[in-house]
């Protein structure tokens, strides 16, 4: 199975699960990191990575082969032995690898599609930041799912109504995850007519783990232990596992599918401030009574 993490804007946290993706994916399937970001990677610097084998030397080795075991010749291990393909930290040579793996019957991309296709491994690809421009587009196009991270707050969502057709293009089933405070899960299903599937929680240290920095968690043998980011993952890693099994059972709307309203959102940076609502979400006015929505939570 093949699976791309992204966000369209910021930095919502696409690298830390995809780490916690792959740390916790249900067994006995394996599971690897290849991080694919075209701004350059983190894992190495986070990890004290070596510079080598990794994304560039698997762009290198797929000019030559197509084998479906190739890509495991390229990992390094992070704690508790969980396999990953590192970006060069250089955005330059991030880009020029992806560009190598782009799909070419010969080429790169069908190594990560051919490794996908094994029984029982899972790729999960760290796409980083995308548009339409990007070089990772080829692999988002084409992964078995998306999972597309968003922060919760006006301005990060304001542009998701003129985008999320794109990602339905790119993909038939994304996945979309809130991160953070903001808006609730069940406001932005409301107002994008796309329910999400979640909401990552704010978890510093189980995010400290999975970033290779000092944590009170440690890291067990499925990633950061007792830890609420790792739990999400592992129930989310489960719905993506069942869903492959399932295809025809999926209940997940596609994000392609047609915005129903104009969103309220939009409007909310202009709201002042005494229409805060209780959980901080500025709820804007309802075009239709002119009233202030105060059903806000912070539902996951
Ligand atoms: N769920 C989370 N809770 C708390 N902090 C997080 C979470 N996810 C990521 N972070 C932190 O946010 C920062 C950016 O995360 P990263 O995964 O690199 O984002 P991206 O890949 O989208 O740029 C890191 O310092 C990371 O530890
Ligand atoms: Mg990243």
């Amino acid at each position: 199975m093949l699976i791309s993490v992204l966000s369209l804007k910021g930095s919502p946290g696409a690298t830390t699960l995809a780490v916690a993706l792959a740390a916790r994916w249900p067994a006995p399937a394996r599971a690897l990191v290849v991080e694919a970001d075209p701004s350059g990677g983190d894992l190495g610097l986070r990890f004290s990575l070596s510079s080598t084998p990794g994304l560039v030397s698997l762009a290198a080795a797929a000019r030559r082969s197509g084998d479906a075991d190739l890509v495991w010749l390229h990992t390094q291990q992070l704690p508790g032995g969980l396999p990953v393909i590192s970006a060069p930290p250089d955005a330059d040579q991030a880009r020029a690898a992806l560009t190598a793996l782009a799909p070419d019957p010969t080429s790169g991309l069908g190594v990560l599609r051919a490794a996908a296709n094994q029984p029982g491994t899972v790729v999960i690809v760290d796409c980083g930041r995308v548009d339409s421009g990007s070089p990772v587009l080829p692999i988002v196009r084409a992964s078995d799912a998306v999972v597309l991270l968003s922060r919760a707050h006006a301005d990060d969502l304001a542009h998701l109504p003129r985008r999320l057709p794109a990602v339905g293009r790119w993909s038939p089933n994304p996945v979309l995850l809130l991160v953070g405070e903001g808006y609730s899960t069940a406001e932005v299903a409301r107002e994008l007519g796309v329910p999400p599937l979640g909401r990552v929680p704010d978890d510093r240290n189980g995010a400290a783990v999975l970033c290779g920095r000092p944590s009170k968690l440690r890291w067990g043998r499925s990633g950061p232990v007792h830890s609420a980011l790792g739990r999400f993952a592992h129930g989310v890693a489960t719905e993506l596992a069942t869903r492959e099994r399932t295809p025809a059972g999926r209940t997940q709307p596609r994000l392609a599918e047609p915005v129903t309203q104009v969103p309220v959102l939009r409007s909310a940076p202009g709201v002042p401030p005494g229409a805060v609502s209780s959980n901080g979400v500025r709820v804007a006015p309802n075009p239709a009574t002119g009233h202030r929505d105060q059903q806000g939570g912070q539902a996951s």
